[in-house]
């Protein structure tokens, strides 16, 4: 970013550097993790101004670096966060060949599979991730039983997953065997295990659960493990929402 006698706010400037979200960026700076020409900064609200060296873990950073977005499908068994402290393999291992930093856009757990977006765009991430845009995500979730039309029904209007009452969803039985059932379930918000509990609030046990679309961007026949850039196209389209 070329700020020429202009200034930019500490966070923002950080996200646009591919670093984190500007929230994730406030989080960084309250922790004591960013420096401004040397010396650590804490408060938030800060501005940066031409000729700032801004340091994050030691790091010099510039806000710059070209934006890329990469569509990755993730297999079961990888952490969506970058770093794990019990040494597991992490998402950003299946896309080490991509120079510039970049990082997961929301969570799926080490046991969901599917579509998960990595970019260095702090500011389309979190807007992506901010519940008050209402991107809907797609899931294909196995479940134990038998999905019945009333339980369906309370998955529509909202359940109570502990504390929390989830909005509404589209859910659609793709098919129901005598054992488990194949469900389509379409929410907005992106709770903690959100969906597993959905269906653990009705009595159906997720068994599996794999993310296929976010909005209108999908998961189509991208093998497990494979990632793949965004189309110029669905770019546009996750900055026009
Ligand atoms: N809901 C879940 O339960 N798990 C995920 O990974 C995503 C949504």
């Amino acid at each position: 970013m070329d700020l020429k006698g202009k200034t930019v706010r500490l966070n923002k400037y950080i996200a646009q550097a591919g670093i984190a979200s500007r929230r994730k960026a406030d989080d960084l700076i309250s922790c004591g993790n960013v420096k401004i020409n040397g010396i650590a900064v804490k408060e938030l609200g800060i501005d940066v101004k031409e000729g700032d060296v801004v340091e994050v873990n030691g790091r010099r950073i510039e806000a710059s670096e070209k934006k890329v977005y990469v569509l990755l499908n993730k297999p079961v068994g990888y952490i969506t966060t970058s770093f794990d402290d019990k040494n597991r393999a992490t998402v950003l291992d299946l896309v080490a060949d991509i120079p510039q930093r970049i990082f997961p856009v929301g969570r799926l757990d080490y046991n969901t599979s599917g579509l998960l977006l990595l970019t260095n765009d702090g500011d389309l991430a979190y807007r992506i991730t901010h519940p008050k845009h209402h991107i809907y995500k797609t899931y294909r979730a196995q479940v134990q039983g038998v999905l019945s039309g009333e339980r369906a029904a309370r998955l529509r209007k909202g359940v109570d997953i502990g504390g929390f009452v989830t909005s509404p969803a589209e859910v659609s039985v793709i098919k129901q065997g005598e054992r488990s059932a194949l469900v389509e379930i379409k929410i907005y918000e992106g709770k903690n295990r959100q969906v597993r509990k959905m269906f653990s609030a009705v009595g159906n046990k997720v068994t599996a659960l794999e993310r296929t679309a976010l909005g209108e961007i999908r998961l189509g026949r991208l093998m497990e493990g494979h990632y793949r850039k965004l189309t110029r196209e669905e770019i546009e389209y996750l900055k026009s929402l």
